[in-house]
């Protein structure tokens, strides 16, 4: 099955609230929430007292993207702040085995993303130890970005290794998501679709447009 994930980075942050609870209306089971610290990316979001907040009015998975250095310091109080998956990049995991069995002795899931210049080769020897594998299809750090195409490769790629390995972890994708890409998503094996500027935006609700990129999934 192919999921839409709401990512509330481009949600209107003055009514948050409610922007988390159109996304459950719309019939999505997660959403993501984009961490940022203004040093692995060059931008500042939220911290758990965000994930706290929105905890409580929603029974959506919240999915927790930690575009931050050193993550091992914030696992636990993410974990406590109500967030289901803890998502970290590789890149800044020097023990990344290490990390996602902090990850997992916390009782959330635990995924693992790739920067757009990581080889998908840099995941493999995780595999027993993750539940989602999230490629990044723009570079991390703002919403509305141009998809970058050259990623499909890799979600191939990625897939191919998985299925050699008789494994059926969900490959996700983050960045650039919208009916125009859904399709060439989709047919490199995605199943897990990250879309925020294409979900919140002014061109109409919410529930409309996870509507269009559902419809948008068999369109090619
Ligand atoms: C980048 C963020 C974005 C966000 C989705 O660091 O991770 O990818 O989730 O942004 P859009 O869907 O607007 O490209």
């Amino acid at each position: 099955m192919i999921r839409i994930v709401p990512s509330i980075l481009s949600a209107d942050f003055a009514r948050l609230g409610e922007q988390v609870r159109e996304a459950e209306a719309a019939g999505v089971d997660a959403i993501q929430i984009d961490v940022m610290d203004g040093q692995f990316v060059p931008n500042i979001t939220f911290g758990p007292g965000v994930v706290a907040a929105i905890r409580p009015l929603v029974s959506l998975s919240l999915e927790v993207h930690l575009m931050i250095v050193e993550p091992d310091r914030f696992l636990a109080m993410f974990a406590e702040a109500g967030a289901d998956r803890l998502i970290v990049h590789q890149e800044v995991c020097d023990d990344l085995r290490g990390t996602l069995e902090s990850i997992r002795s916390l009782g959330v899931g635990a995924g693992v993303t790739l920067s757009p210049e990581t080889p998908a080769a840099a995941v493999r020897d995780a595999f027993d130890l993750i539940d989602l594998i999230q490629v990044m299809t723009v570079h991390p750090g703002f919403g509305g970005q141009d998809f970058l195409f050259d990623q499909l490769a890799k979600i191939r790629e990625i897939r191919e290794m998985l299925e050699a390995d008789g494994l059926e972890i969900p490959v996700g994708v983050d960045g650039g998501v919208d009916t125009t890409t859904v399709p060439q998503i989709v047919a490199a094996g995605a199943r897990v679709l990250v879309a925020g500027s294409s979900v919140y935006n002014n061109h109409g609700t919410v529930a409309e447009n996870i509507d269009a990129l559902l419809a948008s999934i068999g369109s090619d």
